[in-house]
């Protein structure tokens, strides 16, 4: 039986959509104690754990227990969901080819944090999401699927970041999904999906 374990620091929104979509959650990991995503796992009945990286003086100390955590529940994937934390190149190792995320920006563009805001000030007429492979440098791991949607004449980081949440909902569960289907074939850096499923979403709605 394949299972996924979720990583949140967050509201816990893709977590939601993972279990909506019927995923096999079985365990939910915050680094964040009060986490929105916790009392959402609770009320699935889904396990829930807090691993507060600021009690832990070096990162690899962290990850030691952060993995040990993970192991316990032996998962098919590792998915973080608004997981907030850099990983090094030792626990990235760890979970090589098992672990996926989801980012707000059409990687390679805009990695890191703020996506939203500095896509409006770089004036892009389309931004989006990616869910990519975990790889040791941060947001540029094989990229599975990607969702467009357009920045629109008035928009604010608010007003655009929900049009790209309503896109991370679907594109996450649909990778989360092809990944247990065992679809999923890396090659060169570059991910495809056995059956040809659609890797690019645009919805043009406002
Ligand atoms: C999402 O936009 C995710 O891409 C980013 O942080 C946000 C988390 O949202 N890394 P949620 O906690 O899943 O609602």
């Amino acid at each position: 039986m394949s299972s996924v374990v979720v990583l949140i620091s967050g509201r816990g929104s893709n977590l939601q959509a993972l279990i909506d979509a019927g995923i096999p959650v079985t365990a939910v990991i915050s680094n964040v104690a009060g986490a929105g995503g916790l009392a959402i796992a609770a009320r699935h009945g889904i396990p829930t754990l807090v691993v507060k990286h600021g009690d832990f003086p070096t990162r690899e100390a962290f990850e030691k227990v952060l993995a040990a955590e993970v192991d316990r529940f032996a998962p098919t994937l590792v998915a973080h969901a608004g997981f907030m934390r850099i990983v090094t190149a030792g626990y990235v190792e760890r979970y090589a080819g098992r672990m996926l995320n989801v980012h707000p920006s059409l990687l390679p563009s805009f990695t890191g944090l703020r996506t939203h805001e500095r896509a409006l000030a770089a004036g892009v007429k389309v931004h989006g999401c990616s869910v990519h492979f975990v790889t040791p440098e941060l947001d540029s791991g094989p990229i599975v699927i990607q969702a467009a949607v357009p920045v629109l004449p008035g928009d604010t980081v608010e007003k655009l970041a929900a049009r790209v949440l309503r896109q991370e909902h679907v594109v996450y569960a649909r990778a989360v999904k092809w990944f247990l289907e065992v679809r999923l074939v890396v090659a060169n850096g570059a991910v495809s999906v056995k059956g040809n499923d659609a890797q690019f979403v645009f919805d043009a709605s406002p």
